[in-house]
């Protein structure tokens, strides 16, 4: 009963996971804070959520935008930028597409018209444009100006249009960064007089709701270079792992009631999981939503009977260990020399040693004080350690595979 096709775990990305742990601040942000109030017309910064590869960046906002989509709301099609791409013919190709949402495309407005097309120039030539079309409006207010229409058909129709921007650490090149945060920043800044009953006008802001997602490094870019603009237009989050307490509440439902599977008779079966399996899955996956998937998928193959058992979890995992260690070592190698070594030294000494001063010398730097910024950085913008008198690991995946044998479980 257990096979392929009713496994409800998945380690790929890019998909909203049918076994859901946690981040209920985040959506509860959506549904409480951010959709009603764009909504209601109300100043609302855009939502940048950062964090290293894994977390769950992508599946969140996946997630925000199906929950909107549910509510009627306009949604842009997966926009990964990948590395090297023009975001800003991307973006473009995608703001048509929610002006198609929209029906701007029938409207006979020459105004519109003439918008459709320029954004359509912007779709083809994309930053080219800024250099060649030196008689036309930027592409940044070209495309400020589709979304603001955008989001005045949505106003209308009481609905929210929702732009998820994905990779957007691979924005490399500043002018187009800056374009592209502009665009996005004047579209959600922008008011509208609205005429209040006795004649009083009053400004209002559009329902559009812009969610940026990445990897931390995003941070050191548009905090750094855009300054104040880029904060008064964007709120940033940085995920850490998921809390042991919200895995151990998704995989509740397979503790308790079972999970449901269509059987071959076509009747549905349930598969259950011991609790001190369920435990096993919480414990292995250190927090990380990945090999929280990873760990579960493993479990569901390790056997086919309507229990998911201890021995299972584990036999599982152990055809997942060379996986779960990859994954952990990708994170670890793709980060800048200096802070491998922070860390690596950091690692290397006992809990109660680990004092700035003490890891600074291991590491390597010649004056502790020249190692301050790649702990901070360490900190505050990845979120892998935390700074104090002692300092200790923040990502439990990390520390894990750093500090001990795991992800080997024998
Ligand atoms: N809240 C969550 N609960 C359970 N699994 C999750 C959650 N968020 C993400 N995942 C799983 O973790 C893996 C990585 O998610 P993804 O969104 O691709 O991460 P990121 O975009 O941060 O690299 C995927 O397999 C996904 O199914
Ligand atoms: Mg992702």
């Amino acid at each position: 009963m257990r096979n392929a096709l009713d496994n409800p775990f998945s380690p790929g990305s890019d998909i909203v996971p049918e076994v859901w742990a946690g981040r209920t601040q985040q959506l509860n942000d959506w549904r409480d804070v951010l959709r009603p109030r764009r909504m209601a017309g109300l100043p609302e910064r855009g939502r940048t959520i950062l964090g290293e590869p894994g977390l769950g960046k992508s599946s969140l906002v996946r997630r925000i935008a199906d929950d909107a989509r549910a509510r009627g709301d306009w949604v842009t099609p997966q926009l990964r930028i990948p590395s090297g791409a023009d975001p800003l013919k991307l973006v473009a190709s995608a703001v048509l597409d929610l002006a198609d949402q929209a029906g701007l495309a029938a409207r006979r407005e020459k105004r519109i018209r003439e918008l459709l097309a320029r954004v359509e120039s912007v779709e083809a030539s994309g930053f080219a444009l800024t250099l060649r079309d030196r008689e036309g409006p930027e592409p940044y207010r070209v495309l400020a100006d589709i979304l603001v229409e955008v989001g005045r058909t949505a106003r209308h129709q009481n609905r929210v249009a929702l732009i998820h921007i994905d990779e957007v650490q691979n924005i490399t090149n500043e002018n187009v960064l800056s374009q592209l945060l502009i665009a996005l920043g004047d579209a959600i800044g922008h008011e509208d007089d609205v005429e209040l009953p006795g004649g009083l006008v009053a400004k209002r802001t559009l329902p559009l709701a812009v969610y940026l997602t990445g990897l931390p490094d995003f941070e050191d870019r548009a905090g750094a270079h855009k300054g104040a603009t880029f904060a008064r237009r964007f709120q940033t989050t940085t995920l850490t792992g998921i809390d042991d307490e919200d895995l151990n509440a998704a995989l509740r439902q397979f503790v308790f009631d079972g999970w449901e599977v269509p059987t071959e008779e076509g009747g549905t079966a349930r598969v259950r999981m011991e609790q001190n399996a369920a435990d096993t899955v919480v414990d292995l996956c250190r927090g990380e939503p990945f090999l929280f998937q990873l760990a579960g998928e493993k479990a569901w193959y390790a056997g086919s009977g309507e229990t998911i058992t201890l021995e299972q979890v584990r036999a599982g995992w152990r055809g997942a260990e060379s996986e779960a260690g990859a994954h952990v070592e990708r994170i670890v190698s793709r980060l800048p020399q200096r802070e491998r070594d922070f860390l690596q030294a950091m690692a290397d000494l006992p809990a109660e040693r680990r004092r700035f001063s003490i890891i600074a010398a291991e590491a390597g730097f010649a004056k502790a004080t020249d190692a301050g910024p790649t702990a901070q950085r360490l900190d505050t913008i990845r979120r892998i350690i935390k700074r104090g008198s002692k300092y200790s690991f923040q990502h439990r995946a990390v520390e894990a595979y750093m500090t001990t044998d795991w992800p080997s479980i024998d």
